[in-house]
Formats: C-alpha cells, structure tokens, sequence
C-alpha cells in the first residue's frame, strides 16, 4: 500500500489562490460558469496540469482535460470536477476535487510512481445552475446528451445558450461534438466535499457515496394580464406573479410529502416589476430532487398540474419546461468498495452516504464506473460563502483517491479492483 502523502501547503496555497479568483461584483466566493472570472480559474487550472507536466487541452464543450500517459496506454481513468460555483457560493465545492486529483498526479510523479493507465484529469464546464436552467453541462457533452434543444434554451433575457457560449470560447457546433469515447475509460473517480452535515455529525472522515440524488429542474412562464392595481377587482384579474406564488408553494408542499425529497424554486421574476401594477408576466424555475426515481416522476406530474390550476383558477396562461429530468444514481460497486477499503486500509474512519447534492460523477456514471469520496463540510454548510472544510479533513480524502487510482491501476480489467 502507498504510504505517499499530499503536500498540505501547496494544495492550500492552490486552494487559496484559486478560490480568490472571484466576481467582485457578487458576494462570497461568486466564479459562475459563462463569465469571465469562470474563464480564468478553468485556464488557472490548466496552468497548474500544465506545470504538473499533464498534456492538456480544452475539448469542444469547454472542459479542460489533462493527460498523464500510463506505461501502457489505451485504457484511462479519470479524475475530475468543477471551477465553477453558485452565486455566492463557497470556497471548496468543485475545486477541492479539481486541486486534488492534480496533487494525484504530482505525488505520483514525485515518488516514481508509474500506473499502467493513462491518468487524464478533467475540468468539467459549468457544473453549477447556469440561467438556461441546465448544470452539468461540460459533462453532459462529454456524455453525448445535449443536442440542438439544448442550445436554443433561452435565459430570462431572451438569449440563447449558443448565442451565450462564444463568450465563453465554445463553438456551439463544436459543444454538440465534444463526446468523449468513455470506452477506454476503466473508472471515473471524484473527491468532493460532503456539502451536507452527516459526516461530522458522524465523526467519519471519509464518506463513501453510493448514490447520488435525482434532480428534476423546471423553468415555469405565466402570461396574465398587466391592470391597474388599484382600479381592477380580485375576481377579474389575472394575475400572473400570484399563478407563479401559488406554483412555488406548491413545490415546498410536494416536496414535503416524500422522504428524503426536496424541492426549491429560485429565479422568480414578476413583470413588470411594480406594486401598482398586476403582473402580466411572471416566471419561475426549481426543482425536485430525492433517491426514489418514481417519486420524482410523480412530483414532477403533480406540480405541472398544480401550475395548471394555479392558471387556470386566473386566466393566466402556463407554460412549463422540464429542463432536466436525472433519475438517482447509483455509483458503481466495484469502485465503492475499493473506495471503502482503501480508507480502511488507510486507517481512516467512514460512512457510506447518500449524495444530495448533484455532480458530474452522476452524469458520467452512465459511460464508466463511478465513485465517489466524499469529506466533512463544517456545519455542513455548502452554496453560501460559510462553506468550509480544514485542510486536515481533505488530506485523508487525497490519500484515498490517490491509493484508489493505484488499486484500480493494479485490478485485472474484469474483477473488482484489489492489491
Ligand atoms: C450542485 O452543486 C447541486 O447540487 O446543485
Ligand atoms: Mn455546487
Ligand atoms: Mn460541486
């Protein structure tokens, strides 16, 4: 077993310096995918594989992918996650996971070791909610599944994603042709923060995740009538914002009716935006998400009815879009299990965990075998600028992917990794 250990300083200098590159216009640690600043901390990155000696380039979707060649080549496994955050995010989700698999690979130059594999680490773009209603996109286009519906999604401005993605460098052509031939993909592994509060609850320094939620996201649009606020009746409007409101109540209570299952609604704009006058236009998008497939198809049928009625019960037209559907994930058993071991092993203390937070892994995990390594968040708070995890809770979860990546180098290509 190795007994290699990650160089704390340097991955926190990284860490520190990358997580700085942020929107200054927004608050906490804002770097959203398809701005500037996005740009800069993806091309941070590759700086960093560059200088790790990784044979890098940005494929046709945006990601940055960076080679390590293997002894024998042909057959990879891939490490990855994102740069991108939420509007007023935190400072570790995403990059911890980008910033530890470049460590894997200098801690392996560093002590000569060599894999078989060929290692390639990946950038995934814009994993995070982006205003056209999609997350992981980078992945999805490494997966083949975004297509010309996909471009032509509008924001609330009226722009679409492919008028939208040249000012991030992506040809909107070259993004519907960035699949990625996962055929030689042995596993696909991720280290990330847990985001939620079990582990430290637990006192378990690694979480070992076996599925990763479902989420279903909707963009809803109302279209009443724009009157005088002080001039029309209440049973003659149609009042398109109070449709909306109606709509994202109904969310909380759907989601209130599963286990495990939420539900949440963001971007709600009413038009105009005026108290005087009753809003013509109104618009809202959210989401479901839990570990039961069929719950969330049920949800999603129970709040487009919900939407209906909210509409029809005020003249107000609805129209509502389910942007993405991802049914639960479960991670792959071979992988999961040599995850597991490998903390054991390692002296490390773990948990196995349900993931209610999405990831690229999810959407990966249909071309290769996935998994996931997970460590604490403090107070398990995540997607505000709180969001924190010590250094000395992410080195034991760099030494697990590191020695995961040897065992699963060493496995014979059919049977379960082990050394
Ligand atoms: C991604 O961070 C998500 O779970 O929304
Ligand atoms: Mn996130
Ligand atoms: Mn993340």
């Amino acid at each position: 077993m190795s007994t290699i250990t990650p160089v704390g300083e340097r991955f926190h200098a990284e860490l520190t310096e990358l997580s700085t590159l942020v929107d200054s216009d927004r608050p906490g640690w804002t770097r959203r995918a398809l701005s500037e600043v996005d740009i800069a901390g993806r091309d941070y990155a590759r700086r960093l594989m560059k200088q790790a000696g990784l044979a890098t380039r940005v494929d046709g979707a945006g990601n940055v992918i960076g080679v390590l060649p293997g002894r024998v080549g042909g057959r990879e496994i891939m490490l990855g996650s994102h740069t991108d955050t939420v509007d007023g995010g935190g400072r570790f989700d995403g990059i911890t996971g980008v910033l530890g698999a470049i460590e894997v690979v200098r801690l392996l130059q560093e002590n000569n070791v060599g894999l078989d594999h060929d290692l390639v680490i990946v950038v995934f773009f814009n994993e995070e909610p982006n205003d056209f209603g999609f997350f992981c996109v980078g992945s999805r286009a490494m997966t083949g599944i975004v297509d010309r519906t996909t471009l032509a999604t509008t924001d609330l401005a009226g722009r679409s994603l492919a008028e939208t993605l040249p000012d991030s460098g992506i040809d909107p052509e070259a993004f519907l042709d960035a699949r990625y031939d996962f055929s030689k993909v042995t596993a696909f592994l991720e280290l990330h923060i847990e985001q939620g509060p079990e582990l430290e609850r637990m006192g378990k320094q690694i979480g070992v995740v076996e599925t990763i939620t479902g989420i279903n996201h909707f963009k809803a649009l109302f279209t009443g009538r724009q009157d005088h606020a002080g001039t029309t009746p209440m049973d003659v409007r149609a009042d398109a914002g109070c449709a909306a409101a109606g709509t994202v109540l109904a969310v909380e209570s759907i989601a209130e009716s599963g286990t495990n299952t939420r539900g949440t609604s963001g971007h709600i704009q009413f038009t105009p935006e005026a108290v005087n006058v009753v809003s013509a236009n109104a618009s809202v998008e959210g989401e479901f998400r839990g570990p039961d497939g069929s719950w969330l198809n049920e949800a999603q049928r129970r709040l487009t009815d919900a939407a209906d009625d909210q509409g029809a019960k005020r003249g107000v037209r609805v129209e509502m879009e389910w942007t993405t559907d991802d049914a639960p994930v479960p991670l792959h058993e071979p992988i999961t299990s040599t995850i597991a071991e490998v903390a054991d092993d390692l002296g490390q203390t773990r948990a196995t965990m349900f993931s209610g937070a999405g990831h690229d892994a999810g959407i990966i995990a249909a071309e290769t075998q996935v998994g996931m390594i997970f460590v604490p968040s403090h107070d398990g708070r995540s997607h505000c600028p709180e969001e924190f995890t010590e250094l000395d809770d992410i080195l034991p979860g760099i030494e697990v992917l590191l020695e995961s990546v040897l065992r699963i180098d060493a496995a014979p290509r059919s049977g379960a990794p082990s050394r």
